[in-house]
């Protein structure tokens, strides 16, 4: 048999051909594809050459390296030269003997490596001659002679705060809100373009337009300004090398001339104002008369702090058009873009010169179907355009961006005669992360759900992880990323993503290991319980999910000065009592005029102390730290046995009977034996108690159906997603959210809003969910121990009738992933695949081995399965990488079953029963008797007088609910 056996998809530190890499030992992966099951690589071969596509001239060569290693293979070749191209092609062997081909070759570009090679000089404009604080972006251009012809030539440079950069009339890239978001006095990110197209032999110009952005425009609520400096700066350097072998540096200095133009105000919250009249045409090429315009100044900044693009950059990403245009009540013409999106709204017009164009972008309509502006505080979200009166004209502001579903449009011509809605497009921009992960299930209200979280991590991963994209905050919130960061690298690769954030995070951390709230940090306060942690738990997660145990091992420092940190709080080294934490953030059981749920706040902040422990602990054994390990491992103990004393009573009930109380000691292993099963118990009462309804706030809710099915009540964790009234993640779906609240009752049941002052309608936490649905309910997983996917772990839960499908898939660093299942009253139909180069664990649950066909097949006669087992009623299998479709029969079929030991809440539960109950016992589904009965057994409603039925009588329901003909899902 021929086997076919490829390399596809080649990366160098995360990306498809980088370049302007800094990065001295480059880390290069590779995925494989086999058309034969249980493909393993038994070894490989890199080659790497400078600059020759022939690899004629290797630079390096593995030659065959026997491992199984696919991924993070560090380039050990010689010492890598700045500024130069490196092609690499990689083949691999596997464990049948084959060979492949050379893969298809990629390449990284190294980028600049030392300070030395930075000739450029940071300008600005004159101060005597342009005010530097005005509002206006500045414009800045140079012209220059190429004196022969180009091969090659590149721009480094970056700016403070916001640039765009033209050559000849063109922008170069099509990135945007560069140099990105950094702790900027600390690292500072440079860009590199290849511009060999764009540039020519004879004359030349260059363009630069500077905006405040982060750097010195408005931020946070506390309306700060110059945050990290009053002036902005360019630093830009073109490198040309000519066909002759010569080369030639233009840089950035005095000799630029400076002027401002049509862009007349642009900030992050308030939006832009554009005076078309002002533009300055062919400003940005050779020929433009520029004798009235300013001169610039060399301003002294430091460049130590320059590092290479580590983020991807961001981008339009799509184009959406608006479903709508309308009138509201109030009088206001507005678009409606049928999506909460976050980015810009282009525009075309034809008017006359001076015509005004006000866009106000707004996420809601309010209860009279009013355009509700009030959740943006002090962030106005204004755009404001004037025409040049020249025909057509296009315009999207450049620097700013928008959280909006509507958009209020003022003074387009003839706009009350209705908007033409296809003159206006919806931009949506956010970090170019490569989307990895996709689910689905049988309920189009979940499914909705997804689409949420996705466009919820699209909006507001906008080069930092921030709470919201709207209002007068879009910041950095640790405790937001943290929360969120286990969905947020199901749906898209965050390595590079993270990789920056993380240093940031490291950056700004305090000399006494404390962790600000706010990353990069431009507002006040440290060290929260939950928030703090993202210091230990996003480096752990991005480590797990990719196996990068370099950024762990980058990471380590910052680890454990946060864990030192906690460990010297308070009088007790075990415990972690604080005089400030948030607690279980927006809780539903916070009391009255607290944002902070009920959930004791050193409790929380104990639990997180242990979690980051065990965290540091792990991460002390992958980086063997023999004498952390150990050290660590022992203050675990200590902590969880001081938990135990502290929040725990002698016969083993939690001190905080909430929730959030409950779930942190489950998940994060804080109990054991009996009082863990007692807390289990516990926490299933609760939310029976609570009707099938969450309390839980930003600590509680990430992990809430994850500590449920954990612990054996998978049913009700599904229960509480499929919970369509308030507070559920469904009620906002049924609400028309498009992305997920920050609040569970952003919109109350009577269509008014929470207050004005913290409201939004973006705010990833609470799709944390998303993780349990990928990991739990379609059950694509992954082994702890063996990261990045390596050995996976397949194991769908169902739960009951309320889902009959549900698929996952997920684009690993091996390759992709799938998990699916689909229930019918006969049969169970699971299809899993398994890239090559990872093996997995398949439990199929219900059956027996002799039961279930693969293809087809018996499970002895399938290429693939090397081992196959029954287990607890499960059949557990051990797999290679392939394609398999398993087929069983449903020995459970689609019923719900009614025993005496029933609750009442759960005939509550469905129409159907709560219709046969109704029959019964009138009465009872009503209060007060709903209130006072609802969590007792079938069998015990007997002895309740109120509920009027005999022992035999609640046989008989019995036997009526259990003949129930239950409809489906619909399938899907
Ligand atoms: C943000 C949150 C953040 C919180 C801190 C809010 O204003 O929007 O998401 O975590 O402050 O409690």
């Amino acid at each position: 048999m021929t086997t076919n056996l490829t390399i596809n998809t080649l990366t160098c530190e995360y990306k498809v051909n980088p370049i302007g890499l800094d990065i001295r030992k480059p880390r290069i992966s590779w995925k494989i594809q086999s058309d034969r099951r249980g493909t393993m690589q038994t070894a490989y071969r890199i080659q790497v050459t400078e600059n020759d596509q022939e690899f004629t001239n290797v630079l390096w060569d593995t030659g065959e390296i026997h491992s199984d290693q696919s991924i993070h293979v560090e380039y050990k070749g010689p010492a890598l030269t700045p500024q130069t191209r490196y092609y690499y092609r990689v083949k691999v062997w596997d464990n049948f003997g084959t060979e492949s081909e050379w893969s298809e070759m990629a390449w990284w570009e190294t980028g600049i490596f030392y300070d030395a090679e930075w000739k450029a000089k940071w300008i600005t404009p004159h101060p005597n001659e342009v005010d530097p604080l005005s509002e206006p972006a500045f414009l800045l251009r140079k012209e220059f002679k190429l004196t022969s012809p180009i091969r090659s030539a590149r721009i480094y440079g970056t700016g403070v705060g916001l640039y765009e950069l033209f050559i000849n009339g063109d922008r170069v890239g099509t990135d945007l809100f560069s140099p990105g978001w950094t702790s900027y006095h600390k690292r500072l990110q440079y860009q590199t373009y290849d511009i060999t197209e764009q540039l020519c032999e004879g004359n030349n110009a260059m363009g630069i337009v500077l905006a405040d952005g982060w750097y010195k425009g408005n931020m946070s609520w506390e309306n700060k300004r110059h945050i990290y400096g009053d002036r902005r700066a360019a630093y830009f350097q073109i490198h040309v090398k000519y066909e002759d072998g010569t080369e030639e540096i233009i840089s950035t200095d005095a000799t630029w001339k400076a002027s401002t133009g049509p862009i007349l105000f642009s900030e992050i919250y308030q939006g832009e104002i554009y005076d078309a009249r002002l533009e300055k045409e062919g400003w940005n090429k050779p020929g433009f008369n520029d004798k009235d315009w300013h001169g610039t100044t060399v301003q002294d900044m430091p460049i130590t702090h320059l590092v290479a693009q580590e983020n991807w950059t961001t981008q339009v990403t799509e184009i959406i058009k608006p479903i709508n245009t309308f009138v509201t009540p109030s009088g206001d013409t507005v678009l409606d873009m049928g999506q909460n999106m976050v980015g810009r709204i282009r525009f075309q017009v034809e008017a006359p010169k001076g015509t005004t164009i006000i866009l106000k972008h707004a996420e809601l309509l309010d209860n009279e179907g009013n355009i509700y502006f009030g959740n943006l505080r002090k962030a106005h979200q204004e755009v404001k355009y004037i025409a040049k009166g020249e025909g057509v004209e296009t315009f999207a502001p450049h620097f700013t961006f928008q959280g909006f579903r509507y958009v209020k449009v003022e003074g387009y011509p003839q706009q009350e005669k209705g908007l033409i809605s296809e003159n206006f497009v919806g931009e949506v921009i956010h970090s170019a992360m490569e989307a990895t992960g996709k689910f689905e299930c049988s309920d189009p209200l979940v499914n909705q759900l997804q689409q949420n979280i996705v466009w919820g991590q699209r909006g507001n991963f906008l080069d930092v992880p921030t709470d919201c994209p709207q209002r007068d905050e879009r910041l950095g919130w640790t405790g937001d990323a943290q929360v969120f960061i286990q969905t947020a690298l199901f749906n898209y690769h965050g390595g590079p993503f993270f990789t920056k954030w993380l240093r940031d995070l490291k950056a700004e951390q305090y000399p006494d290991g404390g962790v600000p709230f706010v990353i990069p940090t431009v507002v006040e306060g440290a060290n929260a319980a939950a928030w703090s942690d993202a210091a230990t738990i996003i480096p752990w997660e991005i480590y797990k999910t990719y196996g990068d145990k370099r950024l762990l091992s980058e990471q380590y420092e910052s680890m454990k000065a946060w864990v030192e940190y906690m460990r010297r709080q308070g009088p007790d080294e075990y415990l972690w009592a604080v005089t400030f934490n948030f607690g279980d953030w927006l809780a539903l059981d916070a009391p009255s005029g607290s944002y902070s749920g009920s959930t004791p706040k050193d409790f929380i902040a104990t639990a997180f102390y242990a979690y980051s422990t065990r965290l540091l602990r792990n991460a002390a054994e992958v980086l063997q730290k023999e004498e952390d390990v150990e050290e660590y491992n022992s203050l675990l103990e200590k902590i969880i046995e001081q938990f135990n004393h502290e929040f725990v009573s002698p016969s083993g009930r939690l001190v905080s009977p909430t929730q959030t109380a409950h779930v942190l000691a489950l998940i994060f292993d804080l109990v054991e034996g009996k009082v863990k099963e007692r807390t289990a118990v516990q926490l299933n009462e609760l939310i029976l108690q609570n009707n099938y309804h969450l309390t839980t706030g930003f600590v509680g809710t990430p992990y809430l159906c994850l500590a449920l099915s954990k612990c054996g009540y998978h049913e009700t964790a599904v229960k509480l997603l499929m919970q369509e009234g308030y507070p559920s993640w469904l009620y906002s779906v049924k609400k028309g959210a498009t992305t997920i609240w920050e609040h569970w009752d952003g919109i109350k049941e009577d269509g008014s809003f929470w207050s004005d002052e913290m409201n939004s309608f973006n705010h990833y936490a609470y799709g944390a969910i998303g993780n349990w649905m990928y990991r739990v309910v379609a059950g694509l997983d992954l082994n702890d121990t063996a990261p990045a996917y390596k050995q996976i772990q397949i194991e769908p839960k169902f739960a009951g009738i309320s889902l009959t499908h549900a698929k996952a898939t997920y684009d690993s660093m091996y390759g992709k992933i799938g998990s699916s299942w689909r229930l019918t009253n006969e049969d169970i139909e699971i299809e899993v695949e398994i890239p090559a180069n990872t093996t997995a664990t398949i439990t199929l649950p219900s059956t027996r081995l002799e039961n279930v066909r693969e293809s087809g097949a018996l499970l002895d006669a399938t290429a693939g399965i090397y081992k196959s087992y029954e287990k607890e009623g499960n059949v557990i299998l051990k797999v290679g990488s392939g394609f398999y479709s398993f087929k069983y029969g449903n020995e459970v079929g689609f019923k719900v079953t009614f025993t005496e030991e029933s609750r009442l809440v759960d005939v509550l539960e469905y129409k159907a029963t709560k219709h046969i109950l109704d029959q019964y016992a009138p009465g009872i589904t009503n209060p007060p008797g709903i209130f006072a009965m609802k969590m007792k057994t079938l069998r015990e409603l007997a002895d309740f007088p109120e509920a009027n039925l005999s022992i035999n009588t609640v046989n008989v329901l019995i036997e009526e609910l259990n003949k129930i003909e239950w409809d489906l899902a619909p399938v899907q």
